[in-house]
């Protein structure tokens, strides 16, 4: 089996996440990894065993030996890296969100068309859990009947000092926004995953709880249509006491289901006997063997596996950059929604 070597770049508060999980895999190693603050990536260094540090990511990807990389930067960060470091001809995953503008997705999605002979992924780790996609699996079987309503709640706390910590937090500039590109968008993505995408949005964003802290939104709400003609909206808040409850609901002709946190909420099918072996199926799930019980959960070393593995022997990624894309697309529609107070497009 071929060694594959890969590098990180940004070695912040996601990037052990992904050290830990290439570390799990066979025959992969952590070479390089890069940040513009030398002591974080000495850090890194440091705590990983990892051999060379880099302050500037051109001279990590002039190293011939470095096979893939790790993008663990700021949003608006993303779009040059990533494009740069498929020119250089390095396999490439990029943490959510994929770009912070719909130019700069413009540009990322050229860069994956420019490079086919390269894998090219985004961050949506929750693709992997076990209850999303048992949750995706009855959805798309019909379990539910034709989908009428998709709805998503996410409450989650984001405090002043979360904000305080990095420059680049809650601004529009660096971040490409707040609650929506950042937290919600993990569920955006999975909500629009499983309904087979969104056509349009009619929203509203504001700032109630960090006024004079952050530039962006901490609130939003949106009126979502689905590709498939199921309507549904989005409800989201940043300031809730609730550190972090993400609720889908998706209500069909034959029944209704209700996923939170990766878990059963709730469960209503016109066939009883059909809702009673779907329950004792999601009590079956329990959480397979992930890095620690980390904040992050067990979706990185899946995901950065199924990253190697599409290196490695050439299969389908889980999620391909033009998959990933997706949800971008839904936040920046938003934003465009909000400021214009018009229903907005989906465009990717
Ligand atoms: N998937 C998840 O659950 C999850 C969780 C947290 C963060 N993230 C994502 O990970 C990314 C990073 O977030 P974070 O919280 O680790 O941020 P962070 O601020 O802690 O770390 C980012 C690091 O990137 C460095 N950096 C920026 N530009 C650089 C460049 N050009 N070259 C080298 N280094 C550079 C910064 O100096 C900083 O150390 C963001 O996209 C964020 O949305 C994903």
């Amino acid at each position: 089996m071929k060694k594959i070597n890969v590098g990180i770049i940004g070695c912040g508060v996601i990037a052990p996440a992904h050290i830990k999980s290439y570390q799990m895999l066979p025959d992969v190693e952590v070479i390089s990894c890069c940040d513009l603050i030398r002591e974080k990536a000495e850090k890194r260094a440091a705590e990983f065993g990892i051999k060379k540090i880099f302050t500037s990511y051109k001279e990590m990807l002039a190293d011939k030996e470095l096979d893939a990389v790790s993008i663990c930067t700021d949003h608006e960060s993303h779009t040059l890296l990533a494009v740069e470091c498929l020119e250089a001809g390095k396999h490439v995953i990029c943490e959510k969100s994929l770009a912070s503008s719909k130019e700069n997705l413009e540009k990322m999605l050229d860069a994956e068309k420019n490079h086919p002979e390269l894998v090219f992924s985004g961050v949506f780790q929750h693709r992997f859990d076990s209850g999303y996609l048992y949750a995706k699996e009855l959805v798309n079987n019909g379990v539910l009947g034709e989908i009428l309503t998709a709805d998503l709640t996410v409450m989650c706390l984001r405090t002043n000092e979360y904000y305080n910590a990095d420059a680049w937090r809650g601004t529009w500039a660096k971040e490409g926004g707040a609650l929506l590109i950042n937290q919600a968008i993990h569920f955006i993505d999975m909500i629009s995953w499983i309904m087979g995408g969104v056509k349009s949005v009619s929203a509203e964003y504001t700032n109630l709880a960090h006024k004079g802290i952050i530039e962006c939104e901490d609130t939003a709400s949106a009126a979502v249509v689905y590709k498939n003609g199921a309507l549904g909206t989005i409800s989201a808040t940043s300031a809730s006491p609730l550190s972090w409850q993400p609720t889908m609901t998706f209500n069909g002709t034959k029944g209704s289901l209700s996923i939170r946190d990766n878990k059963l909420f709730s469960l209503q099918l016109s066939d009883r006997e059909q809702e009673e072996a779907i329950r004792q199926k999601f009590a079956e799930y329990t959480e397979e063997k992930c890095v620690s019980k980390s904040y992050y959960g067990s979706g990185h070393p899946r995901q950065l596996n199924d990253f190697i593995e599409a290196i490695r022997s050439g299969i389908p990624l889980r999620v391909p950059a033009h998959s990933a894309a997706h949800a971008p697309s839904i936040v920046l529609s938003i934003y465009d929604s909000c400021r214009s107070g018009k229903r907005v497009a989906v465009e990717h």
